[in-house]
């Protein structure tokens, strides 16, 4: 479905009833990723997938963007759907907006699930990194940016494993407009560190980590872990960066246990 959201068009699927568990995806995909989760998790709560603008079937406007946007255009498709409060479940990019929005509209998150994910804003490195991935972008397209994201996407099993999850992140990865690669890179380069908002999110929260997962390894999951009062860890082993997908049935469990135990 599509809605009007901040001028922009922004695609999202939702599924099921009762509590709202609201998924937002990694870079450069879009919400086709969280389908295992879409197909379990939608039998016992509502599920929303949401395609962040310059993703999948949304807008991609080519204009300077930040992931306060993004959590904005979250927070206007809650209104859309006439959703209170949710479940935030953002995975690496996803987990960033995630802390956008808990820093403006914490009064609308029940709960955060931290997949993959880190506190710290980028290095000078990683700005470096992001700046040179653009440049390959706009001179030679999305499928050069596949060639490069796969191996740090997947886990050293699924790409050895997992053909068709390889295929269908490659896929996902071709088919992502260039402005959405380069509007992200810029907006995740220039985030705000968000070591300090840790001891400050009083909602429930579990951390989630693939054993594998070399762009965001366990490491970082443990301090964001230790750093939310009272937050959980559940490390996911044979899974890399794209967990929810690598190993959906241990993510799937972790996240019901998780919510349920808020009911
Ligand atoms: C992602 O999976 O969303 C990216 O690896 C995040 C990043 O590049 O920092």
């Amino acid at each position: 479905m599509l809605a009007n959201i901040n001028g922009t068009q922004i695609a999202y699927s939702d599924n099921g009833a009762g509590t709202a568990l609201v998924f937002l995806h990694a870079f450069p995909l879009n919400r086709t990723m969280w389908a295992p989760q879409e197909t379990h998790l939608s039998r016992r709560f509502r599920v929303v997938t949401v395609d962040l603008r310059g993703h999948g079937e949304s807008d991609a406007p080519l204009w300077h963007s930040s992931l306060e946007q993004y959590a904005g255009d979250v927070n206007g498709l809650l209104d859309h759907l006439a959703i209170q409060q949710a479940v935030l479940i953002g995975l690496s990019m996803g987990g960033y907006v995630s802390f956008a929005f808990y820093r403006k509209y914490a009064r609308r998150v029940q709960a955060l699930v931290l997949a993959d994910t880190r506190a710290a804003a980028d290095s000078a490195e990683a700005r470096t990194g992001r700046f040179n991935l653009v440049q390959t972008a706009y001179r030679k397209g999305a499928g050069a940016v596949a060639e490069i994201m796969l191996p740090k996407l997947l886990g050293a099993t699924s790409m050895a494993e997992r053909p068709g999850i390889v295929r269908q992140v490659r896929h996902m990865i071709e088919t992502c407009e260039v402005s959405g690669i380069v509007v992200d890179s810029m907006a995740m380069a220039e985030r705000p560190d968000s070591m300090s908002l840790l001891s400050l999110i009083t909602c429930p929260t579990l951390v989630i980590v693939g054993e594998e997962d070399g762009t965001t390894p366990p490491s970082e999951a443990r301090v964001m872990a230790q750093g939310i009062p009272g937050a959980r860890l559940s490390i996911i082993p044979g899974a890399g960066h794209l967990s929810n997908l690598e190993q959906s049935d241990r993510f799937n469990q972790a996240v019901t246990n998780f919510v349920t135990e808020l009911l």
